[in-house]
């Protein structure tokens, strides 16, 4: 028995929605077939956008969506992504696959999709292998509202008012595929480039600077402590893979110590953001700086028969529990975390779109943002758990993560997993601070681990309705089968 308690009337902070973001980036079949058809498409499209995804995003609530990288961002010049079609030079996307880029999706394709589909753009700028100009110019060419050589090139390319744009992100890996640079020398290079990203009018950029690649904790040390003053962000970057990078495994194909080593590995999160939110308070205790986690998610094998470089994975029950982990860590630590952006929605690692010429699929994980999507702009209860201990072998990880959230008409939302792979737990919730009269829920599970959905079968795995849960003089009792994410609504 697990037991919780629950405080409704203990408020901890706000949830920003934007924990619930994505990233998309050049990279395999993300943009080119899973955003990008082209006006002349037989896929119905607006504006080159297939519709079906539009449709998919918007119901998923994606409050932000991270662009063009990722190691691409590094490599990417903006400017050859405007202007006509036919006059965009072509590129080689030496990171992924060595493809030929055509910059048909750039600036103005990408700003599109984000109306289309109602969420803010995130943009990485080019500091590995660009500009401070560069740079410059291309928030001068997206914001600025008078009259200046990059407003009037914007006109020119059809686009009179500028957009509205936030978050930009000063590199990627920046101690990576973005330069190979110390955190050191990427400070000053944070300070350098980040002092030309003007505001323009209303428009106020949010600036995020690259962050630590997983427990690199000095990365956060130095950045914060020599550039801290002068980001509004600092990004973190952990992926959740099995084994290790050469014995990852298959998506699909995995047994029970697979199962056990991947929720193991995705629990790691919580360590790491506990640890650089640490140091973060070290230099900035008033939390100014958000912890903007811009990369996570599962990394294995690619699908047999696919492309190396366009890392394509299917996805299953495993990745709805672990997105239903990550996001409850997120939520949790919502203080100092205020965004973060599951790599990468479609067709790419843990992504919540698979699509297959016109053919499109929603994913375990799709399932789980879009049943958590409640937690959005909600305020953090504070909870507490007396968990159970999942065993496997001679290791044990806990058998349940939670996290609850009240929303604007005062509804609380508790998102629960159950970790274990083969035993169903009961849950025992104590309600402080609240009388509750009402209790409904929606499921996401199956019989097997594996389950996943494909273009023929599209729906084998999708949320249910939950019976499991009843109220009883203050107390909510949930029965939990095992492998399973549930959504509790209580009024
Ligand atoms: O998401 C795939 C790649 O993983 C990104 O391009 C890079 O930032 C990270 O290493």
């Amino acid at each position: 028995m697990v037991r919780m308690v629950l405080d409704a009337d203990i408020r901890k902070g706000k949830i920003s929605k934007n924990i619930y973001g994505h990233f998309s980036e050049h990279l395999g079949r993300c943009i080119y077939e899973g955003i990008w058809v082209g006006k002349d498409s037989p896929i119905p499209n607006t504006d080159g956008i297939r519709n079906d995804v539009i449709e998919a995003l918007k119901a998923m609530k994606i409050p932000v969506l991270r662009w063009p990288g990722g190691c691409f961002a590094d490599e990417y010049h903006w400017m050859d992504g405007i202007g006509p079609y036919d006059k965009r030079p072509e590129m080689i996307n030496t990171h992924w696959g060595g493809v030929t880029e055509n910059n048909h999706f750039g600036t103005h394709e990408f700003m599109r999709l984000c109306e289309l589909i109602g969420a803010e753009p995130y943009i990485c700028g080019n500091v590995g292998s660009g500009t401070v100009k560069e740079m410059q110019q291309w928030v001068e060419y997206i914001t600025f509202d008078g009259k200046s050589p990059m407003a009037d090139l914007r006109r020119a390319n059809g686009r009179e008012e500028p957009w509205k744009l936030t978050y930009f992100g000063v590199g990627n890996e920046n101690w990576g595929c973005g330069g190979n640079m110390r955190p050191e020398y990427y400070a000053d290079e944070y300070r350098r480039y980040a002092t030309y990203i003007r505001n323009f009018g209303g428009n106020k950029i949010y600036k995020i600077a690259c962050g630590a690649n997983s427990g690199d904790y000095r990365w956060t040390e130095v950045l914060m402590r020599e550039a801290g003053k002068m980001m509004d962000g600092l990004s973190l970057h952990y992926y959740t893979v099995p084994g290790d990078w050469n014995t990852k495994g298959s998506a699909v194909d995995f047994d029970d110590t697979k199962w056990f080593d991947t929720l193991k590995k995705t629990l790691f999160m919580e360590e790491l953001v506990t640890r650089h939110s640490v140091i973060m308070d070290q230099n900035d205790p008033e939390k100014r700086v958000g912890l903007i986690v811009d990369e996570w998610g599962t990394w294995y094998d690619v699908e047999p028969g696919t492309n190396p470089g366009f890392l394509y994975q299917q996805n299953t029950l495993r990745d709805a529990l672990v997105a239903g982990i990550n996001l409850n860590i997120f939520n949790n630590h919502c203080d100092r975390v205020k965004m973060a952006n599951i790599a990468q929605t479609i067709n790419v690692l843990q992504a919540v779109i698979l699509t297959e010429g016109e053919k499109m699929l929603l994913t375990p994980t799709y399932h789980v943002f879009h049943m958590y999507q409640v937690h959005q702009d909600a305020d953090l209860l504070s909870m507490t758990l007396e968990n159970e201990e999942y065993r496997f072998g001679n290791e044990a990880i806990p058998q349940v993560s939670a996290s609850a959230s009240v929303d604007q008409d005062g509804k609380i939302h508790i998102s629960i997993c159950n970790l274990s792979h083969d035993s169903d737990v009961d849950i025992d919730c104590e309600l402080r601070g609240a009388t509750a009269s009402k209790v409904s829920g929606t499921i996401l599970t199956a019989q097997a681990m594996n389950a996943h959905n494909t273009f023929d079968s599209p729906e084998n795995i999708k949320p249910a309705a939950f019976g499991g849960a009843s109220l009883k003089d203050g107390r909510l009792s949930v029965q939990m089968p095992s492998k399973s994410v549930v959504v509790l609504t209580v009024e």
